[in-house]
């Protein structure tokens, strides 16, 4: 397996597509997705742009979809719900299919959305995506955080480094793809037990923790509390 980890999906090389992808918005979007696929919700659709999510979902009944819009960390007032993984209980997703659109995370998810296998990734459930990853054994793996607005983030730096941690043996340089891979793990390494504060130190928490949402940082720093691996089926689409 060789291991790439990139910050944004704008730090990606041209013209390449890697085997499998983890797509990793660990502040929310993936915890997001990953809860309410948990939770019991049919399915998650990712799109960049708003409008197209509010035409898509038209076409169903509203007791069928629900609506998740983010921008700036604030939800979209079109849409039924922010992005809080808090929202997604099972009451309010269960059997729904939803629409999710957000600054950043479903750019990434876009941006891989060729690969042969496409799987979200997060703190909450990183030990299954391990398991998945150790069974399967992609010839080529990227683990790609979404970054804010094209920028490096620490949180989802942090959790690429979780997952390379338990996959890259540093006696084999075969499998580190670029040197990102390496920072990522020392990353973690510095951080595993401090993820909340870490988290409070990012910029992307700092502008959550403005919007008195620290449950939400509490909620995504947990480390493997959820054991789905939420894969995309069709372009855009996830399900477990
Ligand atoms: C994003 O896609 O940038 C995020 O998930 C933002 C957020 O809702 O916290």
């Amino acid at each position: 397996m060789k291991i790439s980890v990139y910050h944004t999906p704008e730090s990606t090389p041209d013209n390449c597509i890697p085997e499998c992808a983890v797509v990793i918005d660990v502040l929310r979007a993936t915890t997001t997705i990953v809860t309410a696929l948990n939770n019991g919700a049919k399915s998650v659709k990712a799109f960049s742009d708003i409008d197209l999510l509010l035409a898509e979902s038209d076409l169903l009944s509203s007791e069928s979809r629900l609506r998740l819009g983010e921008r700036g960390g604030k939800k979209v007032e079109s849409c039924d719900l922010g992005n809080s993984p808090l929202d997604c209980s099972s009451d309010i997703v269960k059997d729904k299919q939803l629409f999710i659109s957000t600054t950043n995370g479903t750019r990434s998810l876009q941006r891989v959305e060729s690969a042969k296998t496409v799987i979200a990734g997060a703190i909450i459930n990183y030990g299954a995506v391990v398991n998945y990853l150790k069974e399967h054994k992609p010839a080529t793996l990227w683990l790609l955080g979404s970054g804010w607005e094209g920028g490096y983030s620490l949180e989802d730096t942090v959790c690429a480094g979780a997952i390379a941690s338990e996959l890259v043996d540093f006696n084999d340089t075969d499998n580190i793809g670029n040197d990102e891979v390496v920072s990522a793990i020392a990353l973690y390494r510095q951080w595993k037990d401090n993820l909340l504060d870490l988290f409070s130190l990012s910029s992307h928490g700092q502008r959550l923790l403005k919007l008195n949402l620290d449950d939400d940082l509490k909620y995504c720093a947990q480390k493997n509390i959820v054991s789905s691996v939420p894969m995309q089926t069709e372009k855009g689409v996830l399900t477990i």
